[in-house]
């Protein structure tokens, strides 16, 4: 893959998070949280341009491209690549709840594309994972091994994002992730190896976490 364009999705209004005003906007470590990922997309050469899904009335971050933000992720991420640049053929998306990321991890997930449709940074499981019905009855016991806990940042090759986000507004709607789309239209998704660091910040606990880490950065 030559050239990559990032989007990064941070319209989201975090609600579990309990803040006043939009989650990727809550100062982090100094910070507004958004501006920690943008910083690290800045320092990774195959990136040529970075698009920002947004709230509405929000101000574009200086050097990015901005655009508003749909009912739910997967629509920010389909509003964020159409006004995407159309000579990059990979694109990365990531989550501006996910300040922690690195430059590696994005060049990581881009490099991964040699040989996969998507790429998508993930970290072992650690906990035993089980499976239950609605009563908590335990279905069964998961190989842990096996088992990958997905984050962001995930990497495309274009053409397989653009086709998987070609979908119904409610199938969309359903995904929680990106790569799960390329999954189900048979597409070849690798997980390339994080570390947990890489929180996402939902709960006030992530965020306290997220600012013990940065502060430690600065
Ligand atoms: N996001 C987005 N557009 C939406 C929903 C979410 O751009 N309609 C973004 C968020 O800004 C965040 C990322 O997707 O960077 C992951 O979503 P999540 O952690 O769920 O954030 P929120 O939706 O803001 O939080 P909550 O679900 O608690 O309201
Ligand atoms: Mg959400």
């Amino acid at each position: 893959m030559s050239q990559a364009v990032a989007l990064v999705v941070a319209a989201g209004r975090g609600e579990r998070l309990g803040s006043h005003g939009p989650k990727a906007f809550v100062v982090l470590a100094g910070r507004p949280m958004l501006e920690w990922s943008l910083d690290a997309l800045r320092a990774v050469p195959e990136i040529e341009a970075i698009v920002v899904a947004l709230p509405e009335n929000a101000r574009t971050p200086s050097g990015t491209i901005g655009v508003v933000g749909g009912r739910e992720r997967s629509h920010s991420v389909r509003n964020a690549l159409a006004v995407a640049p159309p000579d990059a053929d990979a694109v990365v998306v990531h989550d501006a709840a996910r300040p922690l990321a690195l430059p590696e991890q994005f060049a990581a997930c881009l490099a991964a594309l040699e040989d996969a449709d998507a790429a998508v940074a993930a970290a072992p499981v650690t906990d035993t994972t089980k499976e239950a019905d609605a009563d908590g009855r335990v279905l069964r016991t998961l190989d842990r091994r096996t088992l990958w806990a997905v984050q962001t940042p995930q990497a495309f090759r274009r053409a397989a994002l653009e086709a998987a986000l070609d979908q119904p507004d409610e199938v969309l709607a359903r995904a929680t992730d990106d790569a799960s789309l390329v999954e189900a239209a048979g597409g070849r998704v690798r997980v390339v190896a994080s570390p947990r660091e890489n929180l996402k910040v939902t709960t006030p606990l992530d965020l306290r976490v997220a600012e013990l880490l940065l502060a430690q950065r600065c």
